[in-house]
């Protein structure tokens, strides 16, 4: 749970209906959802990252096996291996039912190997039956699918116009404009800095609750321009956009994506074969130390439950790392895929099931 919505006093019930269109005051642009693309030829916005190192380091055993694309977004990763590998089969699961359904649309050809999930995959591994086959082959590819920057209508990008929310599961959870309605400037300053690394966190979040005051920052589009007037003209006139890492840490927060984190890889790893693999793909600093710490410590032989060692001894590893270095994205592929600039593909093995339930 996100403390800075708790704190804000913004949890609130899911509004529930069909679909779980998102939060917005009326009259505002409904999102031009994929649900309206069913039955047409979808075309795929976003290119899958670091797929052939992602093909050669979880390509499944002899082909075949079971594996669990625990971020599925638009299926790019999940329709290269099953077309690669005809003996896998696959889980996909994705927070966001729209992008879901895109991906079940690519992926209908190889329907009779696949299942789909809704929901956090944090929660599918820690609800995972225990007399259920066990994955082979686990891959999270952190973060947001290019249709949310570009398609969802849900505020993600700060070069569009559209209602604020950026929640990934619009069942649930609190809208971005909501939050900036009323967290405090002190703890909106931290979140930033936090969620962010926002050198000028403070000098934001003081702009935000002045132009706030003037009226509810409901749009991209505003926020954008209320984070441009608030930092100095250097940092306004640099290589990214002021917002970049405001709009970052908003996101974050409102999904909990951080503090979700250390849970997902916990409890994907508790489901995991011994013998299979898990990689993991980040997109910024904050993540990739939660990632590499975690493989860390379990290839050091600490319980992800308990953080005791393992063994009557001392620690036992539970996992060992398969690149000791993270994959990073070739020139090309950075400067074909830009997206992918910043990704770090973590793989390690679980060499034994101590330590899990
Ligand atoms: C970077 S995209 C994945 C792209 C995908 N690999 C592809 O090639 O199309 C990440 C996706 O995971 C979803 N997501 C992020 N965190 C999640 C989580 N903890 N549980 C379930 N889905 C999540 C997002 O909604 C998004 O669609």
């Amino acid at each position: 749970m996100n403390p800075y919505i708790l704190k804000a006093g913004l949890v609130r019930p899911p509004p529930g209906g069909e679909g779980c269109l998102p939060r917005r005051p009326s009259g505002n642009r409904r999102p031009r959802g994929c649900l309206a693309a069913i039955g047409k030829k979808m075309e795929a916005l976003h290119t899958p990252v670091l797929l052939d190192a992602v093909m050669q380091y979880l390509a499944p055993y002899n082909g075949e096996g079971l594996m669990v694309d625990a971020t599925l977004g638009e299926g790019g990763h999940a329709y290269a291996f099953l077309n690669r590998f005809p003996g896998l089969r696959l889980i996909g699961i994705d927070a966001d039912r729209d992008i879901q359904a895109r991906a079940r649309e690519r992926l209908r050809e190889f329907e009779d190997r696949a299942q789909w999930r809704v929901g956090w995959s944090q929660d599918f591994f820690s609800a995972y039956p225990q007399d259920a086959e066990r994955p082979d082959r686990i891959l999270i590819d952190l973060g947001i699918s290019l249709y949310h920057y570009e398609q969802s209508g849900r505020g993600f990008s700060f070069r569009k116009d559209e209602y604020l929310d950026m929640r990934i599961d619009t069942c649930r959870g609190t809208s971005v404009a909501e939050l900036l309605a009323r967290i405090s400037e002190r703890e909106l300053a931290d979140m930033l800095y936090q969620n962010g690394e926002e050198r000028y966190s403070r000098r934001i979040a003081r702009g935000i609750v002045r132009a706030r005051s003037r009226g509810a920052i409901g749009s991209s589009a505003g926020l954008a321009a209320v984070v441009e007037l608030s930092v100095p003209p250097k940092y306004r006139h640099g290589p990214t956009h002021p917002a970049t890492r405001t709009f970052q840490a908003l996101r974050i927060a409102v999904n909990g994506e951080l503090i979700q984190l250390r849970a997902l890889l916990e409890n994907a790893l508790g489901v995991l074969k011994a013998g299979g693999r898990m990689g993991v793909i980040s997109f910024h600093s904050l993540e990739d130390r939660i990632v590499k710490n975690f493989f860390r410590e379990q290839c050091r032989g600490f319980s992800a439950l308990s953080g005791e060692p393992i063994g009557k001894d001392g620690p036992v590893p539970v996992m060992r790392l398969v690149n000791r270095k993270p994959v990073t994205p070739s020139a090309a592929e950075a400067r074909n895929n830009p997206p992918s600039r910043s990704a770090k593909l973590r793989v390690a093995e679980k060499v034994l099931d101590g330590g899990y339930g």
